[in-house]
């Protein structure tokens, strides 16, 4: 079995509940990444007409708020029967239509669509790259490449970054963290093996009663593979994508530091 396979299915299917909630915490920056995103694609020449494809899309944050703003062919596709129902459902509350959402593995993204289908391949928030293998992320990334268009750009946005990782634990910056998202809490514990460059990390969610007690409800282990920048750019050019540029910051799209920010990592798809 490949590592993501249990704690993904656990996770984002098992206990998709669990997870909804935090998805639905993350609406609040919706808007925020999305104005951020919206300049990076600017400065790409990416267009409101541009066929956008977002992979582990969760609940529809970013492809509904793209909408919002004029976006017109849009794409998302999750693994979650659950998250992509809510998304559906999250479409309508919020007046939008005509955004594909597919329920769906992404390793099997060249089965789903066709060659030639989407101009840009957009992954926001950590999702994907990591969850599996080196090998199963190579090859993923090679099967964005086949469903891409000539031109179309690849983004990694907002996703974990090993040498900002490491920097932050060589501080100190090592937890049990407390996150409180008012009505759940969640206490995160994570170890870090340098040598497979493996993140283990336990998530303990728990309610919170209205004495302000914590009630425990269950806990997930999610194991992470980081990458540092030229690991990915490695991968994603061995899978056809060449490297055109990173950032610290996309709302200031300046130079991208290594130790100091996730990673925000453009690409664009090679000639045959
Ligand atoms: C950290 S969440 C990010 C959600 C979304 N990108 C956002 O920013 O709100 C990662 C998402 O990837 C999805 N996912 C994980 N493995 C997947 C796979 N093999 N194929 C498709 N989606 C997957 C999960 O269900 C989850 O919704």
């Amino acid at each position: 079995m490949e590592k993501g396979d249990s704690w993904v299915n656990d996770l984002f299917i098992e206990k998709s509940d669990l997870f909804l909630r935090i998805l639905d915490n993350m609406w609040d920056r919706a808007e925020r990444d999305v104005d951020s995103l919206v300049r990076l694609f600017k400065k790409y020449g990416i267009s409101k007409s541009s066929r956008i494809l977002e992979i582990g899309c969760g609940n529809g944050r970013i492809l509904i708020n793209l909408a919002k703003k004029g976006f017109k062919n849009l794409s998302g596709i999750d693994i979650s029967p659950a998250f992509i129902e809510d998304a559906k459902r999250k479409m309508s509350t919020h007046n939008v239509s005509d955004i594909n959402f597919y329920v769906g593995d992404v390793r099997t993204l060249d089965k789903l669509f066709k060659e030639d289908e989407f101009d840009v391949i957009l992954s926001v928030w950590t999702s994907i790259l990591g969850y599996y293998d080196s090998k199963t992320d190579k090859e993923i990334l090679y099967k964005c490449w086949k469903i891409a268009s000539e031109d179309s750009y690849l983004l990694f946005v907002n996703t974990a970054n090993r040498d900002f990782i490491t920097n932050l634990r060589s501080l100190g910056c090592r937890g049990p963290f407390y996150s409180d998202y008012g009505d759940f809490a969640i206490i995160e514990k994570t170890d870090f093996d340098y040598v497979s460059s493996y993140t283990s990390t336990r998530w303990l969610f728990y309610e919170k009663l209205e004495d302000g007690s914590l009630k425990f409800i269950d806990k997930v282990e999610i194991k992470l593979r980081l990458y540092s920048i030229h690991e990915v750019i490695e991968m994603a050019e061995s899978a056809g994508w060449s490297f055109i540029d990173a950032f610290r910051s996309l709302d200031m799209l300046d130079t991208f530091l290594p130790t100091l920010s996730p990673l925000n990592m453009v690409f664009k798809k090679m000639k045959k």
